[in-house]
C-alpha cells in the first residue's frame, strides 16, 4: 500500500513530527524492536532490558496511533513471529462460516433470482439489487477487531471452528493492524487470503532453488504460507486479502446494504475487489460473468468463478440460511477452459524417484487467455486409453490447477494411420532401462515406469546421493542434504564414488572448498575425515545405500547374510537378469525375498551403467562382513532349509537363530542345500534332500549342533 505523501506537507504542531520524520523513525524503530524479537524469541537471548523494550514498542505504537498511514505500512517489528508453536489453536466462530451453493449456466441464474423473489414475495414488477464480485480462488479467514484493533485472525476449519493464525495473518502488509475511522466495537470481517500469479511464480522459483516445496497452484500456495506455525516464513511469503463478508458486529451495522458493507469495510483500510458491480436482474448478473471471464487472465490473480449476493441485508437477513449455505448468495462457476489444439510431441521427464512422466508438446493456444504449450499426460496407460498420438488434433482444458489436460483426441481430425505412441523403454536421461514393476498383491503392472540407472541417472543424482549418505547407509557425517546438493550442483559430487576423491581432488584445485561460504578449514576437515572413516563399511550398510528399488535395511541385511560378501551377490546378481537362471532362483530363495525383489535386484545389477559406477565406487570403499554374523559357529556359510513340523521353538525363531549364528536359510531344497532340519511330517523336501544326499537332522540334533554357540 503506498503512502499518501500529500499528507506531509501539512503543517505540523511544533510538537508534533512530521510524516517524513515518522515514517523514518517508525522504520528505525521497527528494525530495532525486531533485532530484539529475535534476540528474545527465537535466540532465547534477550539484548535489552523488559522496561526499555516496552518503551521501544510504546514510541512505535504512538508513532502509528498519530499516523495511521504507517500502521498500513509492513515492518520487520510485525514480521518477526515467536519460535514455532506445535500447533495452531483452535478458535470458534461465534458466527459460523458457511458455504455456497452453485450455478453453473444463465437459466440457473435465472432461477436463483426468481427464487429469491418468490421467497420475499415481491411482484414481478418489483427489483431486486443483487452484488457480483469474483469468487477468488484463495482461502477464507476470518478477522475479528476490537475498537478497531486487530485481535485475532481465524482459518474458516470446519464452518464452526477454525485455526488460530493470528500472528500470520499480522505479517501481511496490506491487512491494518489498526482500522481506520469509526469501526464498529466488534467487526469480525471475513475475506480471502491469496496469492498473485506472479508472487506465485517467483516462490515456485524461489523454492525450487532453494529444494523446498514447489507448489502446484497460488491457493495452495497461499494455504501453506497462511498455514506455517512459524511466522517468520509466513513474513516473507507475499500475501492479499480482499474483504467481502463479515461475522459478528457489535456496536451498529456500517451500512444495510451488501456493497455498503464492503465499501465501508474499504474505508475502515481493508482491502476490498474493485470489480463487485451492482446488477439489476439476471441479464445484469450474466453480462458481469461474461465480461469477467474475458478478463480472467488478466487479472493477476486466480478466480473461480463469480458469487452473486443479494443486496439488500434487510432482505438477506429475510432468505436467512437452507442447510449449510445462505439462500440471498450463490456461486456461479466458470466451466473448465477448455481450446483445441495440435499434439506436436511427447517428451518424457525423468523425476527425483525415476519415475518416467509424459508431457505433451503443443502447438501454443490460448486456453481461457493462458497461452498453453505443455500439458499433462499422466503415465502410458492413460496415453494408450486415450489413443493419443503424435499429430493429433486434441481437445485441451484448465481446470483448477495450473497444468493443463489432455481431455480427447479429435479422432475425425486425424490423417491416415499414424503409429500408436510407443512409450520408451530406456530412461531418456541416462538411457538405463525403464520397466514397470509388477505390484506384488494385484499382480499388475505399475502405472508408472521407473528408471533403473538409480547410481547414474542424472535425474535421481541428489536423492540417491542423499539416501547413500543417510545414517542407515553410509552415515556420513557433515555431509546432509544442503552440502549434497551443495556439491552436486558445483559439479563436484555426481555419484558415490566422487565424495571418495573428493578430497584428492580438492588438493588439485585452485577454488577451495575452505573457502566456499559457509564451510572454513575446520568444517573441511572434519568432512574429510568423515569420509576417509567409512571407506570401511558394514557389507548390508553398502547393499542398502546403493539404493536398489525394494531394497531397505530388512532385505539388505537378508542379501549380507546370503552372500556374506559383495562380489557373491553381484556375480549371482548378474547372472540372475535371466528369469528362469538358477541365479534368479537362488536369490528367490533366500527367506523373505520373493519374485518381485529378487527381479529389482537383477534389473539394478544387469544395468552396465550401475556395474560401472560400482567398479568405481569399489575401488574406494570396502565392504565388511556384516557386524551381527557369527563367523565361527558351526553352521557359519551353510544353507540351511527347515521343513516339517518345529517342536522346540516357531519356524521364524528357528530362522532368525541360524541367520545370527551366520547360516543361510533357504526356503527350498537345491544343490546348494548343505542341512535339512526336518521336523514331523516333512514330505517332499524330505525326499528331496535324501536323494541329493544331503544331511538331515531332526530337530533336537540341530539344537545339540549349535548348543553352546
Ligand atoms: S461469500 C456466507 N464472496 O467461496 C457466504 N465467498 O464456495 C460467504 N469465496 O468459503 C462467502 N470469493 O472461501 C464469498 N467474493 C466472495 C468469495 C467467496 C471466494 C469463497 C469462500 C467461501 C467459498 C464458498
Amino acid at each position: 500500500m503506498s503512502l499518501d505523501m500529500s499528507a506531509a506537507k501539512t503543517p505540523a504542531s511544533p510538537e508534533k513530527a512530521s510524516l517524513k520524520d515518522a515514517r523514518a523513525e517508525h522504520a528505525r524503530l521497527g528494525a530495532e524492536i525486531a533485532k530484539h524479537d529475535i534476540a528474545y524469541h527465537q535466540n532465547d537471548a534477550p539484548t535489552v532490558s523488559d522496561a526499555d523494550y516496552d518503551a521501544l514498542r510504546r514510541r512505535f505504537d504512538a508513532l502509528e496511533k498519530e499516523f495511521p498511514a504507517l500502521a498500513d505500512l509492513p515492518s520487520p517489528a510485525r514480521g518477526v513471529g515467536s519460535a514455532p508453536a506445535q500447533k495452531f489453536a483452535k478458535i470458534r466462530h461465534v458466527v459460523p462460516m458457511l458455504s455456497l451453493g452453485n450455478v453453473f449456466d444463465a437459466d440457473e441464474v435465472q432461477e436463483f433470482v426468481e427464487r429469491v423473489r418468490r421467497f420475499l414475495g415481491l411482484g414481478a414488477e418489483a427489483s431486486v439489487d443483487i452484488t457480483a464480485e469474483p469468487k477468488i480462488d484463495g482461502l477464507s479467514c476470518s478477522i475479528r477487531y476490537e475498537k478497531g484493533e486487530l485481535v485475532h485472525a481465524v482459518t474458516r476449519g470446519d464452518g464452526f471452528e477454525g485455526e488460530d493464525v493470528t500472528a500470520n495473518v499480522k505479517t501481511i502488509s496490506e491487512i491494518p493492524r489498526k482500522l481506520h475511522g469509526d469501526a464498529p466495537a466488534v467487526l469480525e470481517v471475513r475475506g480471502e487470503v491469496y496469492m498473485t500469479h506472479a508472487d506465485f511464480t517467483a516462490l515456485n522459483k524461489r523454492q525450487e532453488a532453494e529444494g523446498g516445496k514447489v507448489f502446484a497452484n497460488p491457493r495452495n500456495a497461499a494455504a501453506g504460507s497462511l498455514r506455517q506455525l512459524d511466522s517468520s516464513i509466513t513474513a516473507k511469503r507475499p500475501l492479499h486479502f480482499f474483504a467481502y463478508a463479515w461475522g459478528e458486529i457489535t456496536g451498529g451495522m456500517p451500512a444495510s446494504t451488501q456493497r455498503g458493507m464492503v465499501e465501508a469495510f474499504a474505508k475502515f483500510g481493508l482491502p476490498t475487489n474493485p470489480r463487485m458491480t451492482l446488477c439489476r436482474g439476471a441479464g445484469d448478473m450474466i453480462a458481469f460473468f461474461d465480461k469477467l471471464g474475458e478478463d480472467r487472465a488478466r487479472l493477476g490473480y486466480d478466480i473461480d468463478g463469480v458469487v452473486y449476493k443479494v443486496n439488500d441485508l434487510a432482505y438477506q437477513d429475510r432468505l436467512g440460511f437452507v442447510s449449510r449455505a445462505p439462500r440471498w448468495a450463490v456461486a456461479h462457476k466458470f466451466p473448465a477452459e477448455q481450446a483445441t489444439t495440435l499434439l506436436l510431441g511427447i517428451e518424457i521427464q525423468v523425476g527425483r524417484t525415476g519415475a518416467l512422466t509424459p508431457v505433451a508438446k503443443l502447438e501454443p493456444v490460448t486456453v481461457g487467455g493462458v497461452v498453453v504449450s505443455n500439458a499433462t499426460l499422466h503415465n502410458e496407460d492413460e496415453i494408450a486409453r486415450k489413443d493419443i498420438r503424435v499429430g493429433d488434433a486434441v481437445v485441451v482444458q484448465r481446470a483448477g490447477d495450473v497444468i493443463p489436460q489432455i481431455v480427447r483426441v479429435i479422432v475425425e481430425k486425424r490423417e491416415g494411420d499414424p503409429p500408436k505412441y510407443a512409450f520408451p523403454d530406456v530412461c531418456p536421461k541416462c538411457g538405463s532401462a525403464a520397466i514397470r514393476e509388477i505390484d506384488e498383491k494385484t499382480g499388475e503392472a505399475d502405472v508408472v515406469r521407473r528408471c533403473t540407472g538409480g547410481l547414474i541417472c542424472p535425474a535421481q543424482a541428489v536423492e540417491r546421493l542423499r539416501h547413500f549418505c543417510s545414517r542407515n547407509a553410509l552415515d556420513i557425517e557433515g555431509l546432509g542434504d544442503k552440502q549434497i546438493e551443495f556439491f552436486h550442483e558445483k559439479g563436484l559430487i555426481k555419484t558415490p564414488a566422487d565424495i571418495f576423491t573428493l578430497e584428492a581432488r580438492d588438493k588439485e584445485r585452485v577454488a577451495k572448498i575452505e573457502n566456499f561460504e559457509g564451510f572454513g578449514k575446520v568444517s573441511t576437515r572434519n568432512l574429510f575425515a568423515a569420509i576417509e572413516a567409512r571407506r570401511e563399511v558394514e557389507l548390508n550398510r553398502f547393499i542398502f545405500a546403493l539404493g536398489i528399488r525394494r531394497i531397505g535395511e530388512t532385505n539388505a541385511r537378508r542379501l549380507a547374510r546370503h552372500f556374506g560378501e559383495f562380489a557373491a551377490l553381484r556375480a549371482c546378481a548378474r547372472a540372475a537378469g535371466d528369469p528362469a537362471s538358477e541365479a534368479r532362483a537362488e536369490i528367490n530363495n533366500i527367506s523373505g525375498v520373493g519374485d518381485v525383489v529378487a527381479e529389482a535386484v537383477a534389473d539394478f545389477f544387469v544395468e552396465d551403467h550401475n556395474e560401472r559406477e560400482l567398479d568405481r565406487l569399489l575401488e574406494q570403499v570396502t565392504p565388511t562382513p556384516m557386524e551381527s554374523v557369527a563367523t565361527d559357529s558351526p553352521v557359519a556359510g551353510k544353507t540351511v532349509v527347515f521343513t516339517g513340523a518345529l517342536e522346540r521353538m516357531t519356524r521364524e525363531e528357528a530362522k532368525a537363530q541360524a541367520e545370527r549364528l551366520g547360516a543361510k536359510v533357504a526356503g527350498s531344497v537345491s544343490k546348494k542345500t548343505d542341512i535339512l532340519v526336518a521336523g514331523p511330517g516333512a514330505g517332499s523336501k524330505l525326499t528331496k534332500a535324501q536323494d541329493a544326499g544331503v544331511r538331515v537332522m531332526s530337530e533336537d540334533e540341530w539344537l545339540a549342533m549349535i548348543a553352546g554357540t
